[in-house]
């Protein structure tokens, strides 16, 4: 039997046989793609995750309850504790155990646009790009550690090469090339709702990446965990593209991690309100886990204390600081630890006829992995809570909360406050205000540069006047 027949055989077994639908459109080289395609399908991890769509996740309700953290000053934290915290997660920064890596696989379906999510322009006065910002903030850890930072950078198949591109064209923004790692996620099917394989195009199957938890398999696959343990790495801190308050390699984060003895850690910042859409981190039994804001039983997303207070309010603001050693571990055994998760989604795939459709509700469901998923492995969690006004206002919608317009305003509110802090003149709220996170991280930062005001500040403090009038 031929490689064509063997594949077209077992489709037809599984009820997928319609992909080949065009096949006698097809030349003879779009249907080897299609083929090769086909024959690289992993269907056990689809199927055991549709088997799961619809139902809720499976955990012991009566097992689940709030999760110990280190706690904010405000809320109760020992000033002494953070103080430590920070002094051991400089030393291993100065040790250059530290590698950072970031998550931009995802497409930016939310925000409405093209291209990779890092590249949105977000400077308040410069537009600089996310990836840039980021770059910035590298250098500046780079500076303090006294030695390069590895930065691991994920893409997936759609966005790979127009990052690489705008790296390379960007001299890497300020970064030496071999201090940042490329890798690229892998892609799984998308289905209907019926289990059934769709079509991107007549020669291809559709797919999409597969979620940040396939962050893990391809760190291995790709050789970077060989490479960072040869620089001496054994731990990477982990964030999301979206996020331009990140504190990259934030120390008192790392310390925490490496005091507590945890494998894997979370940060965390007080939900909003019990509707926000992000995962809250709780105690599952001994172990400690997220219920992901889609798949979490309305009991759990409204429970209040006896103050009144959201009972989990922990929410994920997918910062980790991960393990290596963990990490391998893992990826050996991802089909059990690492589950795909069906999510509805609308997908633009074929009808029967071969017209693209643009359904305007979901028509069947795109598969991911989430990495924190890993969590319910780990031996030991540390979960730190942080400011949500200081670390984290994510670039998700094109518009209303979480969007382009709220992202800047609080970047904006922090680089004030740190002039402020400072004790120097703020610009009129009507003006932009850029900070190079290159030089400066925070208030003493600028105090030690001995910048008086906006007019001796030259590139590290950026204004455009009447910008906002
Ligand atoms: C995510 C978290 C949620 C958390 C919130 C914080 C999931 C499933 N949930 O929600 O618990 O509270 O962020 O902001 O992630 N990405 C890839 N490859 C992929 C998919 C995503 O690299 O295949 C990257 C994206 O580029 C982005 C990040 O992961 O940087 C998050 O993806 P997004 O879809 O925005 O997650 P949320 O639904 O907002």
């Amino acid at each position: 039997m031929s490689d064509v027949q063997r594949v077209r055989a077992e489709f037809r077994q599984r009820g997928q046989e319609h992909v080949f639908r065009f096949w006698e459109d097809l030349d003879p080289d779009a249907q080897d793609r299609l083929v090769a395609q086909a024959s690289r399908i992993d269907f056990a991890p689809l199927d055991r995750a549709l088997s799961s769509a619809g139902k809720p996740p499976q955990i012991d309700v009566e097992a689940i309850g709030p999760v110990p953290v280190e706690a904010l000053l405000e809320h109760g934290g020992d000033p002494a504790d953070r103080e430590t915290a920070r002094q051991r997660g400089e030393d291993l920064l100065r040790a250059g155990r530290v590698g950072v890596l970031v998550v931009a696989g995802g497409q930016a379906t939310r925000l409405g646009v093209p291209g990779p999510k890092g590249l949105f322009p977000l400077g308040p006065v410069t537009s600089r790009s996310l990836f840039a910002q980021q770059a910035q903030k590298l250098r500046h850890l780079r500076d303090r550690c006294g030695h390069a930072v590895p930065w691991l950078v994920m893409t997936s198949p759609a966005t790979d090469a127009p990052t690489r591109e705008a790296f390379s064209s960007n001299d890497y923004f300020g970064l030496p090339a071999e201090d940042v790692f490329f890798f690229c996620q892998s892609s799984v099917p998308s289905v209907d709702f019926q289990g059934r394989l769709l079509l991107e195009r007549a020669d291809r199957i559709f797919e999409s990446p597969d979620g940040h938890g396939g962050a893990i398999l391809a760190l291995r696959d790709s050789g970077a965990l060989d490479e960072m343990e040869r620089r001496g790495i054994d731990l990477l801190f982990y964030y999301q593209v979206d996020n331009p308050l990140v504190h990259l390699g934030d120390p008192v984060f790392i310390g925490f991690h490496a005091l507590r003895g945890a494998e894997m850690s979370c940060k965390v910042v007080r939900k909003r309100s019990a509707e926000e859409n992000v995962g809250v981190v709780v105690q599952i039994g001994d172990q400690v886990g997220i219920l992901e804001y889609t798949e979490i039983a309305d009991a759990q997303r409204e429970a209040r204390d006896a103050q009144g207070a959201l009972l989990y309010w922990a929410g994920n603001v997918a910062m980790h600081v991960l393990n290596t050693d963990f990490l391998r571990r893992v990826a050996a055994d991802a089909e059990a630890l690492l589950p795909l998760h069906p999510s509805r989604k609308k997908i633009p795939a074929l009808d029967a006829s071969g017209t693209p459709l643009s359904p305007d509700a979901p028509n069947g469901y795109k598969l991911e992995r989430f990495i924190f998923d890993a969590l319910l492995t780990a031996r030991r969690v540390c979960v730190v809570e942080v400011r949500r006004e200081e670390e984290y206002s994510p670039v998700k919608n094109a518009e209303g909360p979480d969007s382009p317009a709220t992202a800047r305003r609080d970047l904006e509110a922090n680089y004030r406050a740190w002039l402020s802090e400072a004790g120097l003149p703020a610009p009129p709220e009507r003006d932009s205000l850029e900070i190079d996170e290159s030089r400066i991280s925070g208030p003493e930062e600028l105090r030690a540069l001995g910048v008086e005001g906006l007019a001796n500040a030259g590139e590290v403090l950026l204004t455009s006047p009447g910008a906002k009038a």
